[in-house]
């Protein structure tokens, strides 16, 4: 179906500048919030909007994922999230959002066939691994080397061929679980572990980031069973930062593998994808439940930048779903690795019980999300801190590359292109008006 014919324009809004009345178009979704049509604005009334942040913006039509922020639902395709995280597997739930519906069995076992042959990454990508310094963020090596595979599958870059897109979407997806391994092997100096196709995505993970020349990690059916749902969880949430990122590099026209490069360098920001890593370093910082109030009356500051991270979210003005799911598995995992008081887990929940009373969390709203949780279970699994954001990275290449493919595919797409409110200088006549200060 193509997009933009469901577009359901039912009213009008009517906007007067000057006494003159501007008719804006508006249209139904089919749930959540309408939008107003502005599109044609500038060249009506010759003005823009102005909306940092995108705080009340609609940048594009989807069909992908539905949030309501205010009773804290998640769906992927229509599916709710709490169903996919205990019935479905993440290679189900990548074809599910780029494909639009469920496979059946038959579709499922070639779509895992199909992603598993792509799991290998070019030999000559080893090479490319020892330029980086080994004390590197492992998400430096995860922005570089996404990057660089444009230059390795040159057969896949072609975004007008529907062949080429889909081969495109299953090397990101497959390689960006061996990508990410390699750079943790890499921080640790440990020779890299080849994945093994006979296991299912997140098994191999585990395997490649685990297994070593000397020994074979025994993988845990409960671990594994977390890690998948930890990427389920992570596959997509609409129009984020780093799914805006990709769908801005992609409208230019730029390859896949560097739109998803975009999409890793945007995730990587603490108010965003590291915030899993903030939130477990924050928790450490705290150290013991006594200091909650001094850290909670730091995040009340205006004049603080301290946040509580892992709390607050642009769309959710409830619960995080995910939160909710991902609470839960903590306590399985701990118990499953043999922690059974976990210190940073007792500060985590009494931090949350005591933020969740308090007036200032209760008004804006703040409640804790995805980012609360998951750096706890991360690290009873063996991941240290600068691994959870990878991981993250890994799951959303699934969303990234579903909405870089309805985005490729929709008829009315065009290069995005925002405007401003410029409050700068007038025009001057150079070598008039200069500085005689030498302060800079
Ligand atoms: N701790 C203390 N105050 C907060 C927090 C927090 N974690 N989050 C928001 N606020 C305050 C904020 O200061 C503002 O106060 P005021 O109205 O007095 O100016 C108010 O709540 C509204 O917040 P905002 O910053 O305007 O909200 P936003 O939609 O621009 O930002 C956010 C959302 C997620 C960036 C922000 O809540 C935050 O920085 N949280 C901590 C970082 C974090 O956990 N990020 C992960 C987000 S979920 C995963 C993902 O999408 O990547």
């Amino acid at each position: 179906m193509k997009l933009g014919k469901s577009k359901n324009k039912s009213k009008a809004a009517k906007l007067i500048i000057d006494n003159k009345t501007y008719n804006l178009p508006i249209y139904n979704s089919t749930e959540g919030e309408s939008v107003i049509d502005i599109s044609k604005l500038h060249s009506q009334a010759n003005i823009f909007t102005y909306d940092p942040g995108f705080t009340s913006t609609a940048s594009c039509e989807s069909k992908i994922t539905f949030i309501d922020g205010e009773k804290g639902i998640l769906r992927y395709r229509g599916y709710d999230i709490e169903d996919l995280a205990n019935k479905s597997d993440f290679i189900e739930v990548v074809n599910l959002l780029i494909y639009g519906d469920l496979p059946n069995k038959k579709q499922l076992k070639k779509y895992k066939n199909l992603i598993s042959r792509h799991t290998l990454l070019h030999e000559q990508i080893i090479n490319f691994f020892q330029g980086f310094r080994r004390d590197a963020h492992p998400m430096a090596m995860m922005v570089g080397v996404m990057g660089a595979l444009s230059s390795f599958y040159q057969d896949s870059l072609d975004i007008n061929d529907a062949h080429q897109r889909q081969e495109a979407t299953r090397r990101i997806v497959a390689k960006s679980a061996t990508i990410g391994a390699m750079s943790y092997k890499y921080s640790i100096g440990q020779s890299f572990v080849s994945p093994k196709n006979s296991l299912s995505f997140s098994e191999n993970f585990l395997h490649m980031c685990f297994s070593n020349s000397a020994e074979n990690y025994k993988i845990s059916p409960l671990l594994a069973k977390a890690m998948d749902t930890i990427f389920i969880l992570h596959a997509d949430h609409e129009q984020n930062a780093s799914t805006s990122t990709v769908r801005l590099a992609g409208s230019s026209g730029a390859n896949p593998f560097a739109c998803i490069a975009a999409g890793v360098s945007s995730l990587w920001g603490p108010a965003h994808g590291g915030a899993n890593q903030a939130a477990l370093e924050m928790l450490e910082e705290i150290g013991s439940s006594k200091n909650i109030h001094k850290f909670i009356k730091k995040a009340k500051n205006k004049n603080d930048p301290f946040k509580l991270m892992g709390f607050g979210h642009r769309v959710y003005k409830n619960y995080d779903p995910r939160a909710k799911i991902l609470k839960s598995i903590c306590q399985k995992v701990l118990k499953h690795v043999g922690i059974k008081n976990d210190p940073i887990l007792k500060l985590a929940m009494d931090l949350e019980s005591i933020a969740l009373k308090d007036k200032y969390f209760i008004e804006k709203k703040l409640y804790p999300n995805v980012d609360f949780y998951s750096g706890i279970i991360l690290r009873a699994i063996g991941f240290p801190p600068e691994m959870f954001t990878v991981i993250f990275a890994i799951a959303r290449t699934a969303g990234w590359t579903a909405q870089w493919t309805e985005m490729t595919e929709d008829p009315i797409q065009k290069i995005g292109r925002p405007r401003q409110l410029y409050t700068g200088k007038k025009s001057l006549i150079y070598g008039k008006n200069r500085s005689k200060k030498n302060t800079r």
